[in-house]
């Protein structure tokens, strides 16, 4: 994770908010970074994440608090769990307690109950650890109270975090699970407790495929395959930072069996230290730089399983130029497990329905070659649009879109058919100055489907978020452009390409 270290605001503040996006969830003038305690309860869903409720970078690590209803829009409301002299509140979960195991529960009310990771400060009693500690709300989520027990889980390690705490019910029987990590040591240890106070070691998972960096905020949830209610499978996520497979922080996942006690991963390829030469093999939940610390909901309705990320990258988060918010969190987002080509992969779609914020307006056009060069589409700018398109490669070497054009300045996300590669290049995105690592061409494998490359991309002031054939394949990247670069265009180099259909919908 990058330093604290103050930076001014003041610089950039003029510009500021031609970057607060429209669909992405930002804090009203905070930073934030990771989502936590994300839960679906009475019919809201909540967002906590870690929030300096007093300046624009990291710092002073509270949990802060949004709602929503559709996960279209958020309300902010006032910090829910907040540091004192003793701690940080670092990542973490919440789950429902409905038959009161904890005891925490008053009369008929049931708690929410958040198991979070205490990082204790110079100067506590537990000075230099992380251990897990827990803070109940009776009054679904809006006020909570620590644990005057608090920690509950200590293990006397400095780098012990990040619960995520679910209900096991299943033939080994029915209890919480915890997986948390132990950042250094590329392990997720998994524990159990039936009243979240008391929690006995289960087993532990790693190191495995991407360990370049430290590991942290994992989560482990069944899912069906291909839709198959019978035939389930379990995901371990794990992020990681920084190692991820464009630099910095990313997310892998493995796939796998969980009975109660271990999980088993039938997606490793090589165990111990990774092999740097097999980063491209490892399963990333996103191939792109803004994709961290992804968890996903409790209790989602339907069976449905969501996921936000923070859309930030710790090489360069607390430096990227807005003010006086820092950070937006990823859309959210559906997470299926699909065979395609017999390979079992995770595959993700935009969780909202958008369409509710669509435009009167949108941009079409259908069977269109693209020739040697840049061709701007007239009628298709806009700062705040979501992109249906598929292509044909044909003679070209390589084809796509430029983003937030304005003829000197674009983000290209582009298709290089002869290397089956997707890449997003902001090199000439708008402002790259604010650090040296934010410059970068960011690639992902994506061989054609049927011939064709689909995509859906939403472009959202300051993010291009890309669902690749049917959302095998994502990228999620930061970009700040200029704010009257707005043109979208297509190009190719080298030869022709064929647009087989493009559709923009501007998104308000
Ligand atoms: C991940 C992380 C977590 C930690 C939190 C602190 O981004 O480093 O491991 O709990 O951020 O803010």
């Amino acid at each position: 994770m990058d330093t604290l270290t103050p930076i001014s605001t003041a610089a950039t503040a003029a510009t500021a908010d031609c970057y607060r996006p429209a669909l992405h969830y930002t804090a009203k003038d905070t930073w934030l970074n990771d989502p936590n305690g994300l839960i679906f309860h009475e019919g809201i869903y909540h967002l906590y994440y870690q929030n300096n409720p007093l300046g624009n970078v990291w710092g002073n690590m509270s949990w802060g608090h949004a709602t929503s209803t559709d996960l279209l829009t958020w309300t902010e409301h006032p910090v829910a769990i907040t540091c004192d002299e003793n701690e940080d509140i670092f990542s973490g979960s919440i789950v429902y307690d409905r038959h009161n195991t904890s005891g925490f529960g008053s009369g008929s009310i049931a708690p929410l109950v958040a198991i979070y990771t205490s990082a204790y400060k110079p100067g506590s009693v537990h000075e230099g650890i992380q251990a897990q500690s827990l803070a109940y709300s009776l009054d679904g989520g809006y006020t909570w109270t620590k644990h005057t027990g608090n920690p509950v889980l200590n293990r006397g390690s400095a780098e012990f975090r990040d619960p995520k705490v679910f209900r096991y019910d299943g033939d080994a029987g029915s209890y919480w699970v915890m997986v948390a990590v132990e950042a250094k040591d590329f392990q997720v240890v998994l524990y159990k407790s039936d009243d979240l106070k008391n929690w006995e070691l289960l087993s532990t998972f790693g190191p495995a495929n991407a360990t370049g960096g430290i590991w942290e905020c994992p989560d482990l949830f069944p899912l069906p395959v291909d839709g198959d209610p019978e035939n389930l499978k379990w995901v371990l996520t794990v992020n990681l930072n920084p190692g991820g497979p464009n630099n910095g922080s990313a997310g892998q996942y493995f796939i796998g069996d969980f009975d109660g006690t271990a999980f088993t991963s039938a997606s490793t390829i090589t165990e111990g230290p990774q092999d740097p030469d097999r980063l491209g093999e490892y399963r990333w939940l996103d191939w792109g730089r803004d994709y961290y610390a992804a968890v996903s909901f409790s209790d989602a309705p339907d069976n449905r399983r969501l996921m936000i990320a923070w859309m930030n990258n710790w090489e360069y988060a607390n430096h990227i130029p807005t003010a006086p918010w820092r950070s937006p969190m990823s859309l959210a987002r559906e997470i299926s497990l699909q065979t395609n080509d017999g390979n079992l992969s995770l595959v993700q779609q935009p969780a909202a329905d958008w369409t509710a914020l669509a435009g009167p307006e949108s941009f079409c056009l259908s069977g269109t070659t693209i020739h040697d060069g840049v061709q701007v589409l007239a009628g298709a700018a806009g700062t705040v649009q979501r992109i249906d398109v598929s292509f044909t490669p044909g003679s070209a070497e390589e084809f796509g879109l430029i983003l937030r054009g304005d003829g000197m300045q674009g983000t290209r996300v582009g298709i290089q058919p002869g290397q089956a590669r997707l890449f997003v290049d902001r090199r000439e995105s708008g402002r790259t100055d604010f650090h040296p690592s934010f410059t970068s061409i960011d690639t992902a494998p994506l061989p054609a489907k049927q011939g064709s490359y689909d995509f859906t991309i939403y472009v959202d002031r300051c993010s291009v978020e890309v669902f690749a054939q049917g959302g095998q394949v994502t990228m999620t990247e930061l970009i700040f452009p200029a704010e009257t670069s707005t043109d979208l265009a297509v190009y190719a180099v080298g030869g022709v390409a064929t647009i087989n259909s493009i559709q923009v919908t501007q998104l308000a």
